[in-house]
């Protein structure tokens, strides 16, 4: 793997659209107001687009499950490459989802499974660095079997296609599908390849707004050529900072909402910068739902903080606004972003007079108590074991790595390993305490485990932030942070990832995997690459 690669390329086609050839960006931006190099007037402005979400999934084929009699949904994503309105007047090629960006949501009750068929017809290479487009997808959230997980080196090549299966048997949540394929994560996650997923299930539906108060919120940023082209820079591999706040793919949209309470669901999916967002007003939110679901108490915040791939699901209450009253939702940032002249910006709401349905009991309803959840009410007496590791940057190679040898702490060690080389190897159904130490100085890293959610049990010794006492599958291990998280692990045994979720970290190489009730040298039944192999796509 190359150390230290730098990146200042464009995309520059994608066959499609486009010119050939990258653009190069100048090196530094320190104290810039932006990092795109569009003119004055392709240049977006905050508050001038639409608000709007992506395309609902509907499924081409529903059945039932002859082993157990459950309903089963089939989903048809096919990755491709696209063009996107993101700019006012300029098409941006990225790679996508079904050719939206981002990719459409699906949206499944709990208890029904899905087979979401996943079709590689991207361009052989990646535009911006050549990569060979490969991909493999996860579903962040899910407790999947091994081989349906995205494990990154379960690759489908072009021209071939998986059945990931889903089981949707969690609590309702807020998930999202995206690219994992092995160290071109970031690349293929900000060109497009994100969407998000949604778990149902009659005590969210009987809380929370439905329908179209149920708003999906998936927050990126990028940085863009003179040509609309998607720029990329990774400054080292520590992190891409862009100067456009996105919101469903559109610049700091507006949306009009009506004088009740909306829930948003927040999907940082910033490849590496962090959120801190919040009203304009400084009126609180309420956050009701963490990564996993439902919070055992709903908490009510003026702001928070938030990393790549955390979800919390938020209500804000309009009805104390008037008519024609604008409500920006900001970002007050964190340490260690690179901030640009509309990057504390993320997008506004307008109030409109539109009557509202006061049927529908969720209009009004601030609820307080929540859900319990297994994992919420797991105690640390439960707890068989502590394990503990430090995350860093290596001083002599530059790769950021999990633990203290490479061998072990990063994805190129696993992969020279032949997929051996675990962190831990808990047993089904145990209970352990997992602590992360951040010795990287002057970085955050929203640390990410696999199958399982865990609680948060402290942060640098002290109670975690009111708003992360839910279930979570991803923390943010801040500068100088030390967290301690408590997790069950199961319902299946096989091998999983855990990594950072700064994409670029994650790419240089920062993922590791666990084992869980795999036995030393046992036949793993469900061996992520092996046991569902991809298959050339027939088109069928
Ligand atoms: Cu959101 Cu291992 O990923
Ligand atoms: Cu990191």
């Amino acid at each position: 793997m190359s150390v230290s690669r730098r990146q200042f390329l464009a995309l520059g086609g994608l066959g499609v659209i486009g010119a050939a050839g990258a653009l190069a960006l100048p090196l530094s931006t320190v104290g810039a107001s932006s990092a795109s190099r569009l003119s004055d007037r392709d240049m977006p402005r905050p508050y001038q687009t639409a608000f709007s979400q992506a395309p609902l999934l509907q499924p081409y084929q529903t059945g039932i499950d002859p082993a157990d009699g459950a309903p089963v949904n089939s989903y048809l994503v096919t990755a491709m490459a696209a063009s996107a309105a993101i700019l006012p007047r300029l098409r941006t090629p990225i790679l996508s989802y079904n050719g939206t960006f981002p990719g459409p949501t699906i949206k499944v009750e709990r208890g029904t499974k899905a087979v979401l068929r996943m079709r590689n017809q991207l361009p052989a290479k990646h535009p911006i660095d050549d990569h060979l487009l490969s991909i493999s997808t996860h579903l962040h959230g899910s407790a999947s079997l091994p081989q349906f997980d995205g494990y990154a080196s379960d690759v489908s090549q072009q021209g071939f296609r998986k059945d990931y299966k889903y089981p949707n048997f969690q609590a309702a949540r807020t998930l999202w599908y995206h690219d994992h394929a092995v160290h071109n994560t970031a690349l293929n996650v900000y060109a497009g390849l994100a969407a998000q997923y949604h778990i149902h299930d009659p005590q969210e539906r009987q809380l929370l707004p439905q329908g179209a108060f149920d708003v999906a919120m998936t927050v990126s940023d990028a940085i863009f050529a003179a040509n609309g082209t998607l720029a990329y820079d990774d400054r080292e591999q520590s992190g891409l900072w862009g100067d456009v706040m996105l919101v469903n793919g559109k610049p700091w949209p507006v949306m009009k909402v009506q004088r009740r309470i909306y829930r948003f669901r927040i999907l940082n999916a910033c490849i590496s910068r962090s959120l801190r967002p919040m009203l304009s007003t400084g009126d609180a939110v309420t956050i009701v739902a963490t990564d996993g679901g439902l919070m055992p108490k709903a908490q009510s915040v003026v702001s928070w903080r938030h990393a790549s791939a955390e979800r919390y699901e938020v209500l804000i209450d309009f009805r104390k606004y008037a008519v024609g009253k604008r409500i920006e939702l900001r970002n007050l940032s964190n340490e260690n972003n690179r901030d640009f002249d509309n990057t504390n910006k993320i997008m506004a709401f307008d109030v409109v007079g539109a009557p509202v349905d006061t049927s529908d009991p969720t209009w009004n309803t601030i609820p307080t108590t929540l859900a319990a959840s297994e994992v919420m009410s797991l105690t640390q007496a439960q707890s068989t074991k502590t394990r503990r590791w430090r995350v860093k940057r290596d001083d002599v190679t530059n790769v950021w790595r999990i633990g203290e040898t490479a061998a072990a702490g990063t994805w190129a060690g696993v992969v020279a390993s032949g997929f051996r080389n675990v962190i831990a190897n808990p047993e089904l159904g145990a209970t352990e305490i997992w602590e992360f130490e951040n010795s990287s100085g002057g970085w955050f890293h929203p640390i990410h485990t696999h199958l399982v959610d865990f609680q948060i049990l402290s942060r640098n010794g002290r109670a975690p932030f009111p708003y992360e006492v839910g279930p979570k599958d991803v923390v943010y291990v801040g500068e100088g942070e030390t967290v301690r998280l408590l997790m069950k692990f199961g319902p299946h045994r096989g091998k999983y990832m855990v990594h950072c979720h700064n994409l670029p970290h994650e790419d240089h190489d920062m993922m590791v995997q666990f084992s869980v009730g795999l036995a030393d040298g046992a036949v793993d039944a469900n061996d992520p690459i092996n046991a569902a192999k991809p298959t050339w796509d027939d088109g069928l």
